[in-house]
């Protein structure tokens, strides 16, 4: 299939269903070969065939990204069957962690670190080592508006999206020199989890665009990030979330609410 990322080799991981998925997907769409990567073996697989039956190309692998040895064969296969890695989306992670500070404990913590910000590195690690040998590559991190403005509930998660900001920026200055560029995407709420109608519309109400993402939302600039087009992009964090973190309140709480706007002939 010829496309945009014709000729590449990319790992997705995370890539057995929503924002993964969706990128992996487009990728193979777009004539990259995908490493369709996760921890739910029988999910990457039915992606994988979704997207060879498609006319792409595309192979699972079983991994676990917090497991050093796991993302070792994920690397050594890659790099038996296609010879290089030109990208990874670090799109592993665990969702759904929520759990109020004080009720939080050791476990908690040491699990949503392992997989989201070790789990990066793990990964970042490897394909670092792999690009910066041959000059070239690209690492996407994926982190969450939750870096910079706390969700209620979530401090694990939250932290370790700091964690990840800091990472990008600080693998990306250190891998400049090596053709190596680093960038990470912030989602906003996108809707991965098969939202109720009713859920959809009153989450909308709070985003200035009006309405919850789709993973299809998140995968333009998944594809641009990876592409020549991006070529002096490095250290950045985008956001693609409908406007979330460009607004200071939420529509209830502002002085000037959407009700005021005004209504425009068309
Ligand atoms: N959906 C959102 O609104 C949203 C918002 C902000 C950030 N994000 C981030 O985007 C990324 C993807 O989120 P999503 O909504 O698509 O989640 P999802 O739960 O739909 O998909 C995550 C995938 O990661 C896999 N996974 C979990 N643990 C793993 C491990 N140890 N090793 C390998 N794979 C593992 C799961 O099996 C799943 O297929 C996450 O990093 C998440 O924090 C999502």
């Amino acid at each position: 299939m010829a496309g945009r990322l014709t000729g590449k080799a990319i790992i997705v991981t995370g890539a057995a269903h929503g924002i993964g998925r969706a990128i992996a997907e487009r990728y193979g769409q777009e004539g990259a070969t995908v490493v369709v990567s996760d921890i739910d073996g029988p999910g990457a697989d039915a992606v994988a065939k979704g997207i060879s039956d498609a006319g792409g190309a595309a192979v699972a692998v079983t991994t676990d990204v917090s497991d050093k040895d796991a993302v070792d064969r994920l690397f050594d296969q890659t790099l038996d069957r296609f010879g290089t890695v030109d990208a990874i989306v670090n799109s592993a992670g665990l969702v759904n962690t929520e759990r109020h500070f004080l009720e939080g404990d050791e476990a908690w913590w040491d699990q949503i670190h392992a997989v989201n910000l070790k789990g990066t590195f793990l990964c970042g690690l490897r394909a670092a080592q792999h690009m910066a040998r041959k000059g070239n590559g690209v690492i996407i991190t994926l982190s969450s508006g939750g870096a910079t403005r706390a969700h209620r509930g979530n401090a694990a998660y939250d932290a370790t999206k700091g964690g990840i900001e800091a990472l990008t920026r600080a693998m990306a200055v250190d891998l400049a020199p090596y053709g190596v560029r680093v960038n990470g995407l912030i989602p906003g709420s996108i809707n991965t989890s098969d939202m109720s109608p009713d859920v959809k519309k009153e989450r909308g109400q709070a985003i200035p665009m009006g309405r919850v993402g789709e993973p299809q939302d998140m995968t333009g600039a998944a594809v641009f990030l990876v592409s020549d087009d991006a070529a002096y992009v490095t250290g950045q964090m985008v956001a693609v979330d409908g406007g979330i973190l460009a607004a200071m309140r939420s529509p209830a709480a502002d002085i000037f609410p959407p009700s005021r706007f005004p209504k425009l002939d068309s």
